[in-house]
């Protein structure tokens, strides 16, 4: 591996410690305008700071986000199909590696659709991709996107994320299941888990931790962080568990209490208390809660969120659900890496 890569590598998973938390914010490259990053510059702005990398498309990162950051951007370069369309596989690269120089990322990512009608040109595509952006030393993000009649099981997972690690991609990106550790040890590259569809906040950082026991080096995280009510406070929790070796209810506990400053807090002119834009929020928009648009909430078909059938990245109902019950033995077998493992600590960048 050469240096480049390397240390585009090390901005993303920090090397330190070997997480990574990377904030997702690429939904409306098929989803149009998701509920909650309508305004994508707003959504990103406060949790910037908190987040060890973007991942993003180009048009995101053009428009909604300060060039002035330090933040490590990993770029999507992969697109062509659209929630409404005919079949969300059929994806090709739509960015080129000269845009992606230009617009400085740290890696480009792409979707793979193991077993769906265009895996061949999915996974094709991924090892084009790496074989040119190795070439500028230009680290790759392989995304694995369920094929509609695949469940996201260990056995489907591990075989979507040993084929993108075949290919030669550098970090893979997939779902938490059950047997995780399964999914990781058969993968000779980093992991990150996506949150998946919005759940509980407290079931969301029991994913992560649960991921993070298995072997995952960290989270490619959206709409658990930005769809929250209190953005700020779930992305720093969960930077707790990542960074900090927080269990779940040391992370829960920060969250609840980062809320509760933020209502103590002295309101200044066009802000909202947590608290107020809890209750006000479909009234009120904010820097932490961009507005939701009550036509999605209406009219399920208006609501990109609510996928049609063919979906092939749809949740079952508790798919996403982590179970708490088997933390501890998740546990066992994990030999602490860091020595302050079991000393919680909220780190910011
Ligand atoms: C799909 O649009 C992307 O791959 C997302 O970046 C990925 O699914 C992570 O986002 P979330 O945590 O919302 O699933």
């Amino acid at each position: 591996m050469d240096w480049g890569l390397k240390n585009r590598l090390a901005k993303i998973i920090k090397p330190q410690n070997n997480r990574a938390l990377m904030l997702a914010v690429d939904h409306g490259y098929f989803l149009g305008p998701t509920e909650k990053l309508e305004n994508a510059k707003k959504t990103i702005a406060p949790l910037l700071k908190y987040c060890d990398s973007l991942m993003l498309t180009r048009g995101v990162q053009r428009t909604s986000v300060d060039p002035n950051t330090s933040v490590p951007m990993v770029l999507r370069v992969s697109g062509g199909a659209s929630i409404i369309g005919e079949d969300l596989s059929q994806e090709q690269i739509t960015v080129t590696m000269k845009e992606a120089i230009r617009l400085n990322v740290s890696a480009v990512a792409m979707s793979m659709f193991v077993g769906s009608k265009y895996e061949n040109q999915t996974i094709v595509n991924l090892g084009k991709l790496v074989s040119e952006a190795e070439e500028y030393g230009i680290p790759v993000l392989a995304v694995t996107a369920v094929g509609k009649e695949l469940g996201k099981d260990a056995r489907y997972l591990s075989l979507a994320c040993r084929i993108a690690a075949e290919q030669g991609a550098h970090i893979v990106k997939t779902y938490y299941c059950d047997n995780f550790r399964k999914v990781v040890e058969s993968c000779p590259v980093p992991i990150i888990v996506a949150g998946g569809k919005k759940i509980p906040e407290r079931d969301a950082m029991q994913l992560t931790y649960n991921a993070i026991k298995a072997g995952a080096v960290g989270v490619d995280m959206g709409r658990n962080i930005w769809q929250s009510q209190h953005p700020v406070p779930m992305i720093r929790a969960i930077r707790s568990i990542v960074h900090g070796n927080a269990n779940v209810d040391q992370a829960f506990k920060l969250y609840q209490q980062l809320i509760k400053e933020n209502q103590n807090k002295p309101k200044t002119a066009g802000q909202n208390s947590s608290n107020q834009n809890q209750k006000t929020q479909k009234k009120n928009s904010n820097k932490n809660s961009p507005k939701i648009p009550t036509t999605h909430q209406k009219n399920p078909k208006n609501n990109p969120n609510q996928k049609p059938k063919n979906f092939t990245q749809k949740t079952k109902p508790n798919q996403n659900k982590p179970k708490t019950s088997n933390t501890k033995s998740n546990n066992q077998n994990q030999k602490p890496k860091n020595p302050n493992q079991n000393k919680p600590q909220e780190t910011k960048k």
